[in-house]
């Protein structure tokens, strides 16, 4: 979606790693993953790294208990794995249109999409645009974010994107 930044302090710490001799289960892990917690996620939140975004949407889908026969409320524009990762759950993207401003979820659209069969939203923050999180919190279901795009974004009352849903995936 951007350049990457990267610059010689990424270097610096990927050369830390290879001349480690240790490329799996070493300490940068841990590392990586307090440091986005302190600078991205509230206090009570657990940060944890995994291989891909579609990987950590999986997850949060199944640690939020959606399986197979479920519906999942989500934007038809996307990247792919934002609808992989409900299939792979066994359960059913159901698309509802998006707002023409923001390009993300419309909310009205949303509810109108809900059946008894829903069992998660799945908004996304398209090109770091914020999806209507406080909206759909009303909704009373399980929100798994996919900030992908949106590493750093925040809502309108300041609170970071990714912060507010049940789960929520970053990816670089
Ligand atoms: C909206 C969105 N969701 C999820 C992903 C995660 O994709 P991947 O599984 O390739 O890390 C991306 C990556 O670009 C994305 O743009």
């Amino acid at each position: 979606m951007a350049r990457p930044v990267l610059g010689d302090r990424e270097e610096e710490l990927v050369l830390e790693v290879l001349r480690s001799g240790q490329l799996s289960l070493g300490p940068m892990g841990p590392r990586f993953e307090r440091s986005f917690a302190s600078r991205f996620a509230p206090a009570d939140v657990v940060a944890s790294a995994v291989s891909s975004g579609t990987a950590g949407l999986h997850l949060g889908l199944r640690a939020n208990d959606v399986g197979e026969g479920d519906e999942v409320v989500t934007s038809p524009l996307s990247f792919v794995a934002s609808s992989n990762a409900v299939v792979y759950c066994g359960a059913r993207p159901v698309f509802c249109d998006i707002d023409p401003v923001t390009l993300n979820m419309s909310v009205d659209a949303a509810r109108a999409a809900v059946t008894d069969r829903t069992s998660a939203l799945l908004p996304v923050h398209i090109f770091g645009t914020p999806a209507d999180t406080p909206a759909f919190e009303s909704f009373g279901l399980p929100i798994v974010e996919d900030a992908c795009e949106a590493l750093g974004a925040r809502h309108d009352d300041g609170s970071i994107v990714g912060s507010r849903g049940h789960a929520a995936v970053f990816a670089f």
